[in-house]
Protein backbone atom coordinates (compact mmCIF):
# COMPACT_ATOMS: atom_id res chain seq x y z
CA UNK A 1 0.00 0.00 0.00
CA UNK A 2 1.41 3.32 -1.10
CA UNK A 3 1.07 5.94 1.08
CA UNK A 4 1.15 9.85 -0.24
CA UNK A 5 1.54 13.10 1.59
CA UNK A 6 1.72 15.25 -1.12
CA UNK A 7 -0.37 15.87 -3.99
CA UNK A 8 1.82 15.89 -7.13
CA UNK A 9 3.30 12.37 -6.47
CA UNK A 10 -0.16 11.40 -6.38
CA UNK A 11 -1.64 12.88 -8.84
CA UNK A 12 1.78 10.53 -10.97
CA UNK A 13 0.57 7.66 -9.79
CA UNK A 14 -3.02 7.86 -10.38
CA UNK A 15 -2.37 9.05 -14.05
CA UNK A 16 -0.60 5.52 -13.98
CA UNK A 17 -3.51 3.59 -12.57
CA UNK A 18 -6.28 5.37 -15.16
CA UNK A 19 -3.66 4.81 -18.35
CA UNK A 20 -4.11 0.71 -17.53
CA UNK A 21 -7.44 1.83 -17.92
CA UNK A 22 -8.23 0.58 -14.21
CA UNK A 23 -11.35 2.12 -11.89
CA UNK A 24 -10.48 3.75 -9.25
CA UNK A 25 -12.87 4.33 -6.17
CA UNK A 26 -12.53 6.59 -2.97
CA UNK A 27 -12.90 6.77 0.76
CA UNK A 28 -12.45 10.29 1.84
CA UNK A 29 -12.33 9.95 6.15
CA UNK A 30 -10.65 12.01 9.37
CA UNK A 31 -8.84 9.11 10.34
CA UNK A 32 -9.28 7.25 13.31
CA UNK A 33 -11.03 4.28 11.19
CA UNK A 34 -13.41 2.15 12.36
CA UNK A 35 -15.43 -0.49 11.31
CA UNK A 36 -18.06 2.04 9.67
CA UNK A 37 -15.34 3.29 7.77
CA UNK A 38 -14.15 -0.17 7.07
CA UNK A 39 -17.46 -0.44 5.16
CA UNK A 40 -16.48 2.35 2.74
CA UNK A 41 -13.51 0.78 1.60
CA UNK A 42 -15.18 -2.71 1.47
CA UNK A 43 -17.73 -1.56 -0.79
CA UNK A 44 -14.87 0.23 -2.69
CA UNK A 45 -12.61 -2.73 -3.13
CA UNK A 46 -15.56 -4.87 -4.43
CA UNK A 47 -16.61 -2.51 -7.09
CA UNK A 48 -13.65 -0.59 -8.53
CA UNK A 49 -9.81 -2.21 -9.64
CA UNK A 50 -7.92 0.33 -6.90
CA UNK A 51 -9.09 1.87 -3.80
CA UNK A 52 -7.81 5.37 -2.42
CA UNK A 53 -8.86 6.48 0.56
CA UNK A 54 -7.56 9.77 2.25
CA UNK A 55 -7.00 10.42 6.03
CA UNK A 56 -7.24 14.04 7.05
CA UNK A 57 -8.61 15.82 9.71
CA UNK A 58 -10.28 18.80 7.86
CA UNK A 59 -10.15 22.14 10.07
CA UNK A 60 -12.05 24.42 8.06
CA UNK A 61 -15.08 21.83 9.21
CA UNK A 62 -14.86 22.39 12.92
CA UNK A 63 -16.74 25.08 14.24
CA UNK A 64 -15.17 24.52 17.69
CA UNK A 65 -11.85 24.66 18.56
CA UNK A 66 -11.72 22.24 21.00
CA UNK A 67 -13.93 19.46 19.40
CA UNK A 68 -10.83 19.67 16.65
CA UNK A 69 -8.09 19.49 19.19
CA UNK A 70 -9.87 16.41 20.73
CA UNK A 71 -10.54 14.73 17.26
CA UNK A 72 -8.76 11.70 17.72
CA UNK A 73 -5.78 10.96 15.70
CA UNK A 74 -4.09 7.73 15.13
CA UNK A 75 -2.21 7.58 11.30
CA UNK A 76 -0.01 4.94 11.87
CA UNK A 77 -3.18 2.61 13.34
CA UNK A 78 -5.48 3.53 10.65
CA UNK A 79 -2.65 2.69 8.18
CA UNK A 80 -1.93 -0.59 9.13
CA UNK A 81 -6.10 -1.28 9.54
CA UNK A 82 -5.92 0.27 5.58
CA UNK A 83 -3.31 -2.14 4.84
CA UNK A 84 -4.69 -5.68 6.40
CA UNK A 85 -8.00 -4.88 4.50
CA UNK A 86 -6.22 -4.60 1.14
CA UNK A 87 -6.33 -0.68 0.12
CA UNK A 88 -4.03 0.26 -2.95
CA UNK A 89 -3.08 3.70 -1.39
CA UNK A 90 -3.40 6.76 1.13
CA UNK A 91 -3.69 10.36 1.01
CA UNK A 92 -2.83 11.38 4.55
CA UNK A 93 -1.40 15.25 3.88
CA UNK A 94 -0.95 17.58 6.10
CA UNK A 95 -2.29 21.34 6.80
CA UNK A 96 -0.09 23.34 4.47
CA UNK A 97 -0.24 20.83 1.50
CA UNK A 98 -4.08 21.31 1.61
CA UNK A 99 -4.24 24.96 2.62
CA UNK A 100 -1.09 26.64 1.71
CA UNK A 101 -3.42 29.70 1.95
CA UNK A 102 -6.74 30.70 3.51
CA UNK A 103 -9.63 29.86 1.18
CA UNK A 104 -11.31 32.99 -0.38
CA UNK A 105 -15.12 31.14 -1.71
CA UNK A 106 -17.45 29.84 0.45
CA UNK A 107 -20.10 27.24 -1.47
CA UNK A 108 -23.34 27.94 0.11
CA UNK A 109 -26.33 25.44 -0.52
CA UNK A 110 -29.10 27.51 1.03
CA UNK A 111 -31.68 25.50 2.56
CA UNK A 112 -30.26 22.00 2.55
CA UNK A 113 -27.04 23.28 4.72
CA UNK A 114 -29.19 25.49 7.12
CA UNK A 115 -30.95 22.62 8.75
CA UNK A 116 -30.39 19.97 11.13
CA UNK A 117 -26.78 20.05 11.16
CA UNK A 118 -26.18 23.26 9.58
CA UNK A 119 -28.41 25.00 12.19
CA UNK A 120 -25.79 24.03 14.84
CA UNK A 121 -22.79 24.09 12.91
CA UNK A 122 -22.38 27.24 11.49
CA UNK A 123 -20.10 27.32 8.13
CA UNK A 124 -19.84 23.32 8.99
CA UNK A 125 -21.22 22.02 5.25
CA UNK A 126 -19.00 24.90 3.36
CA UNK A 127 -15.62 23.33 4.87
CA UNK A 128 -16.76 20.23 4.24
CA UNK A 129 -17.71 21.25 0.17
CA UNK A 130 -14.40 22.78 0.47
CA UNK A 131 -11.98 20.05 1.17
CA UNK A 132 -14.54 17.15 -0.63
CA UNK A 133 -14.15 19.28 -3.76
CA UNK A 134 -9.99 19.47 -3.00
CA UNK A 135 -9.50 15.66 -2.73
CA UNK A 136 -12.19 14.97 -5.84
CA UNK A 137 -10.00 17.61 -7.95
CA UNK A 138 -7.13 15.94 -6.99
CA UNK A 139 -8.06 12.19 -6.88
CA UNK A 140 -10.98 12.16 -9.44
CA UNK A 141 -11.91 8.89 -8.39
CA UNK A 142 -14.84 7.53 -10.63
CA UNK A 143 -16.65 6.49 -7.48
CA UNK A 144 -16.57 7.98 -4.27
CA UNK A 145 -17.96 6.28 -1.27
CA UNK A 146 -19.67 8.03 2.18
CA UNK A 147 -21.95 6.87 4.95
CA UNK A 148 -25.56 6.83 5.61
CA UNK A 149 -23.98 8.35 9.32
CA UNK A 150 -23.65 11.88 7.70
CA UNK A 151 -26.90 11.56 5.54
CA UNK A 152 -26.77 15.45 5.60
CA UNK A 153 -23.21 15.78 4.35
CA UNK A 154 -23.84 12.83 2.00
CA UNK A 155 -27.00 15.02 0.32
CA UNK A 156 -24.94 18.00 0.07
CA UNK A 157 -21.91 15.95 -1.73
CA UNK A 158 -24.79 14.65 -4.30
CA UNK A 159 -26.00 18.52 -4.96
CA UNK A 160 -22.20 19.52 -5.16
CA UNK A 161 -21.61 16.82 -7.40
CA UNK A 162 -24.54 18.06 -9.63
CA UNK A 163 -24.00 21.44 -9.41
CA UNK A 164 -20.06 21.71 -10.27
CA UNK A 165 -20.70 18.58 -13.00
CA UNK A 166 -17.83 16.43 -10.64
CA UNK A 167 -17.73 13.07 -13.13
CA UNK A 168 -17.69 11.14 -9.77
CA UNK A 169 -21.01 8.20 -9.31
CA UNK A 170 -21.48 8.36 -5.63
CA UNK A 171 -22.15 5.53 -3.18
CA UNK A 172 -24.26 5.86 0.03
CA UNK A 173 -23.42 2.89 2.62
CA UNK A 174 -25.54 1.93 5.22
CA UNK A 175 -24.86 2.68 9.10
CA UNK A 176 -22.41 -0.18 11.02
CA UNK A 177 -23.43 -0.30 14.54
CA UNK A 178 -22.08 -2.04 17.57
CA UNK A 179 -23.76 -5.30 19.24
CA UNK A 180 -26.05 -2.55 21.27
CA UNK A 181 -26.77 -0.18 18.34
CA UNK A 182 -24.93 2.50 18.69
CA UNK A 183 -23.57 4.26 15.25
CA UNK A 184 -19.92 3.49 15.17
CA UNK A 185 -18.10 7.41 15.55
CA UNK A 186 -14.32 8.32 15.69
CA UNK A 187 -15.68 10.37 18.56
CA UNK A 188 -16.93 7.03 20.19
CA UNK A 189 -13.67 6.65 21.60
CA UNK A 190 -13.98 10.00 23.76
CA UNK A 191 -17.08 8.72 25.61
CA UNK A 192 -16.28 7.56 29.39
CA UNK A 193 -17.39 3.87 30.18
CA UNK A 194 -20.65 4.99 31.69
CA UNK A 195 -20.99 7.85 28.85
CA UNK A 196 -20.54 5.13 25.99
CA UNK A 197 -23.74 3.05 28.27
CA UNK A 198 -25.83 6.12 27.96
CA UNK A 199 -25.36 7.01 24.34
CA UNK A 200 -27.29 4.00 23.48
CA UNK A 201 -30.63 6.16 23.91
CA UNK A 202 -29.80 7.61 20.49
CA UNK A 203 -30.54 4.13 18.47
CA UNK A 204 -33.34 3.56 20.52
CA UNK A 205 -34.63 7.09 20.52
CA UNK A 206 -34.77 6.63 16.78
CA UNK A 207 -36.04 2.80 16.97
CA UNK A 208 -38.75 4.06 19.01
CA UNK A 209 -39.80 6.93 17.37
CA UNK A 210 -40.10 5.03 13.61
CA UNK A 211 -42.58 2.92 15.86
CA UNK A 212 -44.95 4.94 17.10
CA UNK A 213 -45.25 6.84 13.61
CA UNK A 214 -45.69 3.09 11.57
CA UNK A 215 -48.24 2.51 14.30
CA UNK A 216 -50.30 5.85 13.12
CA UNK A 217 -48.79 8.11 16.20
CA UNK A 218 -48.34 12.27 15.01
CA UNK A 219 -44.74 13.36 14.54
CA UNK A 220 -45.89 15.71 17.00
CA UNK A 221 -46.68 13.17 20.09
CA UNK A 222 -43.98 10.97 19.05
CA UNK A 223 -41.40 13.34 19.06
CA UNK A 224 -42.94 14.74 23.08
CA UNK A 225 -42.92 10.84 23.49
CA UNK A 226 -38.86 10.25 22.83
CA UNK A 227 -38.08 13.31 24.32
CA UNK A 228 -38.82 11.76 27.78
CA UNK A 229 -35.62 9.23 26.72
CA UNK A 230 -33.53 12.16 26.94
CA UNK A 231 -34.04 13.06 30.57
CA UNK A 232 -30.51 11.97 31.84
CA UNK A 233 -28.24 15.36 32.83
CA UNK A 234 -25.28 14.05 31.07
CA UNK A 235 -27.33 13.63 27.62
CA UNK A 236 -28.20 16.87 26.24
CA UNK A 237 -30.39 16.80 23.47
CA UNK A 238 -29.74 19.27 20.47
CA UNK A 239 -32.27 18.14 17.94
CA UNK A 240 -34.38 15.11 16.62
CA UNK A 241 -36.83 15.92 13.79
CA UNK A 242 -38.55 13.90 11.51
CA UNK A 243 -37.80 15.07 7.60
CA UNK A 244 -38.04 13.85 3.93
CA UNK A 245 -35.00 11.89 3.46
CA UNK A 246 -34.29 13.91 0.19
CA UNK A 247 -34.77 17.52 0.79
CA UNK A 248 -34.47 16.80 4.80
CA UNK A 249 -37.60 18.90 4.81
CA UNK A 250 -39.30 18.65 8.24
CA UNK A 251 -42.66 16.84 7.64
CA UNK A 252 -45.39 16.83 9.69
CA UNK A 253 -47.20 13.53 8.23
CA UNK A 254 -45.17 10.45 7.29
CA UNK A 255 -47.50 9.23 4.07
CA UNK A 256 -46.40 12.84 2.84
CA UNK A 257 -42.35 11.45 1.14
CA UNK A 258 -41.35 8.09 -0.43
CA UNK A 259 -38.24 7.98 2.17
CA UNK A 260 -38.54 8.73 5.68
CA UNK A 261 -35.65 10.13 7.93
CA UNK A 262 -35.83 10.56 11.63
CA UNK A 263 -32.56 12.66 12.47
CA UNK A 264 -30.69 12.93 15.83
CA UNK A 265 -27.92 14.97 17.34
CA UNK A 266 -26.89 15.09 21.22
CA UNK A 267 -24.32 15.71 23.53
CA UNK A 268 -23.15 12.45 25.51
CA UNK A 269 -20.58 14.24 28.46
CA UNK A 270 -18.72 16.72 26.30
CA UNK A 271 -18.75 14.76 23.06
CA UNK A 272 -21.50 15.54 20.25
CA UNK A 273 -23.08 12.16 18.67
CA UNK A 274 -25.69 12.15 15.64
CA UNK A 275 -27.50 9.34 14.39
CA UNK A 276 -30.64 8.70 11.66
CA UNK A 277 -32.72 5.87 10.75
CA UNK A 278 -34.71 6.03 7.43
CA UNK A 279 -37.25 4.26 6.37
CA UNK A 280 -40.66 4.01 4.30
CA UNK A 281 -44.29 3.71 5.62
CA UNK A 282 -44.38 0.24 3.70
CA UNK A 283 -42.12 -1.13 5.50
P1 LIG B 1 -15.38 10.85 8.89
O1 LIG B 1 -16.21 11.31 10.03
O2 LIG B 1 -14.04 10.24 9.18
O3 LIG B 1 -16.22 9.84 8.05
C1 LIG B 1 -15.74 9.34 6.83
C2 LIG B 1 -16.87 8.58 6.16
O4 LIG B 1 -17.21 7.44 6.95
C3 LIG B 1 -18.15 9.43 6.03
O5 LIG B 1 -18.70 9.26 4.74
C4 LIG B 1 -19.04 8.87 7.12
O6 LIG B 1 -20.42 9.01 6.85
C5 LIG B 1 -18.62 7.40 7.11
N1 LIG B 1 -18.98 6.76 8.39
C6 LIG B 1 -18.66 7.20 9.63
N2 LIG B 1 -19.21 6.39 10.56
C7 LIG B 1 -19.90 5.43 9.90
C8 LIG B 1 -20.69 4.31 10.29
N3 LIG B 1 -20.91 4.03 11.57
N4 LIG B 1 -21.24 3.53 9.32
C9 LIG B 1 -21.05 3.84 8.00
N5 LIG B 1 -20.31 4.87 7.56
C10 LIG B 1 -19.74 5.66 8.49
O7 LIG B 1 -17.23 12.45 7.20
C11 LIG B 1 -16.07 12.82 7.29
O8 LIG B 1 -15.08 12.09 7.90
C12 LIG B 1 -15.58 14.15 6.71
O9 LIG B 1 -16.60 15.08 6.78
C13 LIG B 1 -15.05 14.02 5.26
C14 LIG B 1 -16.13 13.58 4.29
C15 LIG B 1 -13.86 13.07 5.20
C16 LIG B 1 -14.55 15.42 4.80
O10 LIG B 1 -13.57 15.91 5.66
Amino acid sequence: MEVFKEIFPLREHLKTIRAAHKTIGFVPTMGALHEGHMALVKNSLEENDFTICSVYVNPTQFNNASDLKNYPRELEKDLQLLKNKGCDAVFAPSDNIIYPEKTAITIDFGSLANRLEGAFRPGHFNGVATIVSKLFHIVEPDQAYFGQKDLQQFLIIKQLVEDLSFQIKLRCVEIVREDDGLARSSRNKRLSEKERDKAVVLHQALLKARDLLLTGKSVGDCKSEVSQLFSEPSVKLEYFEVVDANSLKVITNISEPKNVAICVAAFVGEVRLIDNIIFSKEL
